[in-house]
């Protein structure tokens, strides 16, 4: 069985969705690790309670990107992941995990891009007044919200608002995500 770590910084909805369906056996998978930079994180609280093994740091104890992400190859050598699923985790992943992991990192973001890159993102979209976004999930680069589209699904934004918008996108979100991840542990 493949293992797969998650790393995130929020709520950790995507987390949570992809932990849940790997316990149900819809994702064959082990999710043998989780790593944040907040640790004060809802996602955090979920790992703990769920006895997942985890890295958690803080960006300014360290100088630079590498120092950290070297501990984190660690982690991810001795848990022997196979993928890393990025999910809302709000880091830049440098040379250090790239390098090993080439075309094995993935991220997931609610826009459809390339456009609306970035933070907020379907609030760039509907301040826009955008007629459609959606979700793209993608391989990871040395970009943000970069790197060769996986997946993509699309809405109208025919909303009452933002916040129904979000819900829409985070319903569909976790549908993409689990879909995808099956696809690509298949291959
Ligand atoms: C999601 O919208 C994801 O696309 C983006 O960050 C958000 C994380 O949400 N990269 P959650 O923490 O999974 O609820």
């Amino acid at each position: 069985m493949k293992h797969i770590a998650v790393f995130a910084s929020g709520y950790g909805s995507n987390f949570i969705k992809i932990h849940e369906n790997t316990l149900q056996g819809k994702i064959n998978a082990k999710l043998v690790l989780f790593v944040s930079d907040q640790p004060k994180a809802n996602a955090v609280s979920y790992a703990k309670q769920h006895h997942i093994p985890m890295f958690i740091f803080h960006r300014d104890d360290y100088k630079k990107r590498m120092e950290y992400e070297t501990i984190i190859l660690q982690y991810l050598r001795e848990h022997q992941v196979d993928w890393i699923i990025l999910a809302g985790y709000m880091q830049k992943i440098g040379s250090t995990l790239l390098t090993p992991y080439e075309g094995r990192i993935i991220n997931i973001h609610p826009s459809l891009l390339p456009m609306f890159k970035g933070k907020d993102a379907i609030k760039q979209a509907w301040d826009a007044n955008a007629k459609m976004t959606g979700v793209t999930i993608h391989y990871v680069d040395e970009h943000i919200d970069h790197g060769k589209i996986i997946a993509q699904a699309s809405i109208e934004i025919n909303h009452a608002s933002l916040k129904q918008l979000e819900a829409e996108i985070h319903a569909i979100e976790h549908d993409l995500y689990t879909e995808t991840i099956i696809k690509l542990l298949e291959d």
